[in-house]
């Protein structure tokens, strides 16, 4: 490990670690699956698939309701469009306490998204995601796989703007934000999505299960894979799972290669 490695895991809480030439991403459990399982797991099994929601129907009748329509003019939108219309969104109530809208952050043409919950209070103030505490843990966490905030790294938030106090969106503002996440991850086109949290996993496989159950699994949405793992702001909160999160990071890694 190198000297600035070891910095970036001593942030992150994880100095005792030390990366075998065969990352363990089932740790010292002795109740964690075995590299078989652990492969097996890896293995998309239907159940574990999330196919992506349909896309909408081209708006090819006069009847199309305003929800459909707007999805399907997001769904067309190129870069600058999308940050248009994230920039003057008013679709939901979180645009009425909103400093600005937050779209994202990152090379546009990223191998790697991120996508974590909404906007905080710095985010708020910045216009870009993760740049609070939650962020700068981001940063070390993302250094700590050899990755880098903006170097074929992109990262998104499931909703645009900031919900007052930090608030988990409501189910209602991940829907109507929604649109503009699918149109983000289809213009970066990524290789790997890494979801930070439950808002997330929500937003991008419609999922309700425990965050637990999901890790160290792969996903999909539409043909590209999905991983889980914790969201930064709840691993300071809980420090001992800073070491589920490496164990899911190197999982990742692990994927990015075999998909190459
Ligand atoms: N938490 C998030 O989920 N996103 C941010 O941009 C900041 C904190």
């Amino acid at each position: 490990m190198n000297a600035r490695r070891a910095v970036f895991l001593r942030e992150m809480g994880c100095t005792l670690w030390r990366q075998r030439p065969e990352p363990s991403v089932h740790g010292e459990n002795e109740n964690a699956p075995s590299p078989e399982e652990q492969s097996a797991q890896c293995v998309a099994m239907p159940e574990e698939i999330n196919a992506a929601p349909a896309q909408p129907s081209p708006p090819n009748a006069e009847a199309v309701s305003p929800a459909i329509a707007r999805q399907a003019g997001i769904a067309r939108m190129d870069w600058p469009g999308l940050a248009a219309a994230v920039r003057d969104c008013r679709a939901c109530v979180l645009c009425q306490r909103r400093k600005q809208a937050v779209l994202g952050v990152g090379d546009p043409d990223a191998d790697w998204l991120f996508i974590g919950e909404g906007p905080g209070a710095e985010e708020d103030a910045r216009g870009e995601p993760f740049v609070g505490q939650a962020g700068k843990l981001l940063d070390a966490m993302l250094a700590s796989i050899g990755l880098k905030r903006g170097e074929n790294v992109y990262i998104a938030n499931a909703v645009k703007c900031r919900p007052e106090g930090n608030r988990t969106p409501h189910h209602e503002e991940m829907e109507t934000c929604r649109p503009f996440l699918r149109r983000q991850i289809a213009l970066v086109r990524p290789k790997l999505i890494v979801l930070l949290g439950k808002a997330a996993v929500r937003s991008v496989l419609g999922e309700e299960r425990a965050l637990a159950a999901m890790r160290k699994k792969r996903f999909q949405y539409e043909s590209v894979p999905v991983l889980v793992t914790y969201h930064p702001a709840y691993l300071l909160r809980n420090l001992p799972d800073k070491a589920k999160a490496w164990e899911d990071l190197c999982f990742a890694r692990r994927i990015f290669r075999e998909i190459g």
